[in-house]
């Protein structure tokens, strides 16, 4: 299974190809789109995730509800388009046109793609980077991982994220999985505790009350994967560095860990590697998760425990230094329109992510032609836990 977007943030639309979904899965647009709004959601967003209402239209791969097995194209239309019919088009534009619109922008932002992309592209104007670099992108992977997330849910893989800190407030208790199954999406920062939500909100606030803004951590878990998913044969098989790669390429992430991450550096052996134990109905598990279900790049059957850092969103109202790529003149970095946090949005990102990461390697793993296929093999996997 893989995939390619194409789109600008301010362009006409967002189009995703996903070829190797197998045949005869059942897809519900609307079930895409659940996964849309989500991204948009979340306390701390800015004016344009009222001005976008993304909705994706299937126009390839998909016949009266099934999947046929052929290269899958979802389109997400900008409707903010008709306002940058001009700037945005793909026809030549007039002079006078530019000049009345002012299109050119010399000034690059801190901590986004604006300076170096334009050295590397060679573009004067740096909206031929920053269209593309946007976080808009996210909106064609989270459709990328609906449809990874359809296609899992028919194998009883299912997934869940929060978020677990934003700007130092914190709610990382360690819930077993029903609680966190319970309390998701239950509030518009997406953590599990409701009186931490508040300060979380209260936090925002304040930083966007000082022009500013604040990162996190989001959390996803993956239940029922069946074991031995990735292989330790090879760096590049191994599923645990397959989806820190996905993570950590998306738009602001700056780290990724699994299951206790980073506490790992201070506690001692005994306390991190996960014990093994047998049960004639389930075969091999674990009695605790420290290593969020990743043994030698494989997947053990315990549920898949994904962390993931965001940086706090680069465009400011509190304006930082820069320098104007034509008269090399230091300016004050200011903002077009801005997210004072995107954390929540984010984590949906997230979980759509890991959903790809971990369909294309069950897909890799087993023959999935079609989808009956791939479940008799999913079924003889797990069997495998038991009887081996
Ligand atoms: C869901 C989401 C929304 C984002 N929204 C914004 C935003 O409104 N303003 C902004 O400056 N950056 C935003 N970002 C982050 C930038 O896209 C990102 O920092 C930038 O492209 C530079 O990439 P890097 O931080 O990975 O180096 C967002 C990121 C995500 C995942």
């Amino acid at each position: 299974m893989r995939y390619l977007t194409s789109g600008e943030s301010h362009g006409p639309q967002l189009t995703v190809i996903i070829e190797g979904v197998p045949a005869n899965l059942e897809i519900n647009v609307s079930d895409i789109n659940e996964e849309m709004f989500k991204r948009q959601g979340g306390y701390g967003r800015g004016r344009r995730m009222q001005i976008e209402k993304d909705a994706v239209e299937i126009v390839s791969g998909v016949r009266n509800g099934y999947t046929l097995g052929s290269p899958i194209t979802l389109i997400v239309t900008n409707d903010d388009f008709t306002h940058w019919k001009k700037i945005m088009g793909a026809d030549p534009i007039s002079e006078e046109d530019q000049d009345n619109m002012k299109r050119v922008i010399t000034k690059p932002r801190p901590g986004h793609a604006d300076l170096i992309g334009g050295m590397k592209y060679n573009h004067r104007d740096l909206r031929n980077v920053l269209e593309r670099s946007s976080a808009r992108e996210t909106a064609a992977r989270v459709a990328v991982g609906a449809v990874s997330k359809i296609l899992l849910k028919q194998l009883d893989i299912n997934f869940y994220s929060r978020v677990v800190e934003i700007g130092g407030i914190k709610d990382d208790t360690e819930y077993d999985l029903e609680t966190i199954k319970a309390n998701i999406d239950k509030n518009d920062v997406r953590v599990v505790n409701d009186e931490i939500a508040q300060e979380i909100r209260d936090k925002i606030d304040s930083a966007k009350k000082a022009g500013d803004t604040i990162g996190g951590v989001v959390q996803t878990i993956v239940e029922g994967l069946p074991v031995g998913i990735g292989s330790y044969v090879h760096y590049d098989r191994k599923l645990d560095g397959r989806i820190a790669q996905g993570v950590v390429s998306i738009n602001a992430f700056k780290g990724v860990s699994f299951g206790e991450g980073f506490k790992a550096a201070e506690k001692p052996g005994s306390e991190i590697q996960d014990e093994i134990l047998y049960d004639t109905t389930k075969g091999y598990y674990r009695g605790s998760n420290h290593l969020g279900g990743f043994e030698g790049g494989m997947s053990n059957g315990m549920p898949i425990v994904v962390n993931g850092v965001m940086k706090p969103i680069p465009t400011l109202y509190k304006p930082l230094n820069s320098v104007d790529i034509n008269t090399k003149e230091s300016f004050k970095a200011s903002i077009e329109r801005s997210d004072s946090c995107a954390v929540p949005a984010a984590s949906v990102v997230v979980e759509n992510v890991v959903a790809f990461e971990i369909a294309k390697a069950l897909l890799e793993e087993f023959q999935s032609n079609h989808i009956d296929q791939l479940k008799s093999q999913i079924d003889e996997r797990r069997l495998l836990n038991i009887e081996y």
